[in-house]
């Protein structure tokens, strides 16, 4: 499931975000720094370096962000966060395709890993201030092609192969992470999020009460049977 997550910042948090960006210039590293063997032979970008100031406090920022999204909750039904890391792309540079690594090393320094069942982009320029930049996606539906507007949130499975057309005006500024699901399946996930989505729309339009009880119950008899953590 793709699952577009729309303004998880607002033109403030954008601001603020933006300028510490630009004024942290000697931060910015290549961003084969945390790359694989196969990311690195593709990857053209740059990156905030993952511990830097710049980095951890932008990083809780937006982890602060995310815990308190109802959409992003339901839908990647999160255990753990990786801490957001930002990118920019700029003068033709792109992300070839490649998976994503499926096990990371938490960078808090306790040797903790993390599966990756999902990957999440975060646009943090607006689509006008850049040429090409879009993240390409496949599934067993084809190519999807994601160009948000400035605080939008894509959220896919890890598994899929994705890249990064090369951006030819202007710059990309975006800031990207991977999640560890409370559900690893995709297809379960996807049935627990129509499941809540359709919980709540019965809770907003006053529907039958001991039926929205039952399939409340439902809901969290099946993230039982289905989370593994
Ligand atoms: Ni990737």
């Amino acid at each position: 499931m793709l699952l577009h997550v729309p303004s998880v910042l607002d033109a403030d948090a954008l601001r603020r975000i933006g300028e510490r960006l630009a004024a942290a210039e000697g931060d910015w590293v290549d961003g084969r720094a945390t790359a694989g063997h196969q990311g690195a032979a593709v990857k053209h970008n740059q990156q905030i370096a993952e511990r830097s100031k710049t980095s951890i406090e932008l990083s809780d920022a937006v982890l602060s962000v995310l815990e308190r999204n109802p959409l992003f909750i339901s839908g990647a039904l999160p255990n753990r966060v990786y801490p957001p890391l930002f990118n920019r792309y700029t003068g033709g540079m792109q992300f070839g395709g490649h998976v994503d690594g499926a096990v990371r090393i938490m960078p808090s320094g306790s040797g903790q890993k993390i599966r990756t069942d999902l990957s999440a982009t975060l646009f943090l320029s607006p689509p006008e201030a850049y040429d090409g930049g879009a993240l390409l996606i496949e599934d067993t539906y084809g190519v999807h092609s994601v160009k948000l507007p400035a605080g939008d949130l894509i959220v896919y499975p890890a598994t899929s192969v994705h890249r990064v057309e090369p951006v030819t005006r202007g710059t990309r500024v975006g800031c990207f992470f991977w999640i560890q699901s409370l559900v690893r399946d995709d297809g379960r996930r996807t049935v627990l999020f129509d499941l809540d989505r359709a919980i709540q729309r019965l809770n907003a339009t006053g529907g039958d009460e001991a039926a929205r009880v039952q399939l409340t119950g439902v809901y969290h008899n099946l993230l039982r049977m289905w989370t593994d953590t």
